[in-house]
């Protein structure tokens, strides 16, 4: 147990991969690990798609600006927030969907799908692999929808490269546990008292090994945050069949 939790806390994204496909066997494992988590109400509403064709794997790659890591590395999952399985079975009920079609089931989805996605990634790394998540896919989520086939009521949330490091980051420093952890009740004041992490954040950035950076953790957030980002989800959600209300 203690091991499982030293390794959570040295977790680190990897973006340079060995270019060695990793064997059948090992991602059974990571596929069934990813399968093991908690599902809410059981409705298990993920799939996993591994793209092992190389040209679909460079159009990926393209479209979330993840170009080397995603072209290299042992494989490449995407996870899909699912619930065409629980759509076809209300249709052959001949029942409405609008019980799929909400906002909560939709969440309820993306909740199952994130739980899918981080217990593969602990168990990579507990095989001493590593990982990392792609957001990037959502640039352009009408071309993945294309390109692998998704029905409605599927979202491609995120995709995961996993392979042998040929390279570690430094970790990451995290918010203090004070800022984001709390007893009965939120603390807005302490919540945002973030003098000491942007301190902690502004040595990390600018000693880091990888891109160093005159900023501060507050600072990145100002920028990321300066405009709205993919507009088009919501539409694409839409399109998938979800109401979004
Ligand atoms: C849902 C999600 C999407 C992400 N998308 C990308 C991505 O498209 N490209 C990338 O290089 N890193 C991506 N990351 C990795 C984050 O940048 C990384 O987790 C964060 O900077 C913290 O660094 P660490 O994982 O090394 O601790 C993503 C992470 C998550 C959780």
């Amino acid at each position: 147990m203690r091991d499982t939790i030293i390794l959570m806390q040295h977790h680190t994204s990897v973006r340079n991969f060995m270019p060695e496909p990793l064997p059948e066997s090992v991602k059974n494992q990571l596929v069934s690990a990813a399968q093991s988590g908690s599902s809410s109400n059981f409705i298990q509403a993920t799939s996993i798609i591994e793209v092992t064709d190389l040209k679909t794997r460079e159009k990926i790659a393209k479209i979330s600006n993840s170009d080397a890591y995603v072209k290299q590395s042992g494989a490449f999952f995407v996870f899909i927030a699912d619930l065409y399985r629980q759509a076809n079975i209300l249709k052959q009920a001949q029942l409405p969907l609008d019980g799929i079609q909400n906002m909560e089931s939709l969440l309820v989805g993306v909740v199952d799908t994130a739980i899918a996605g981080e217990n593969m990634a602990i168990a990579a790394e507990s095989l001493d692999l590593g990982i990392c998540f792609i957001g990037g896919i959502r640039n352009e989520m009408d071309s993945i929808k294309e390109l692998l086939g998704l029905p409605k009521y599927t979202v491609s949330l995120f995709g995961m490269t996993v392979g042998i490091p040929v390279q570690k980051n430094e970790i990451k420093p995290r918010l203090p546990k004070k800022n984001i952890s709390f007893k009965n009740r939120y603390e807005p004041s302490v919540a945002v008292n973030l003098d000491s992490y942007n301190q902690q954040t502004r040595v990390y950035y600018a000693n880091r090994s990888t891109a160093p950076q005159n900023t501060d953790w507050s600072h990145k957030m100002l920028h990321f945050f300066a405009e709205p980002k993919r507009p088009a989800v919501a539409e694409f959600l839409k399109k998938q069949g979800f109401s979004l209300e």
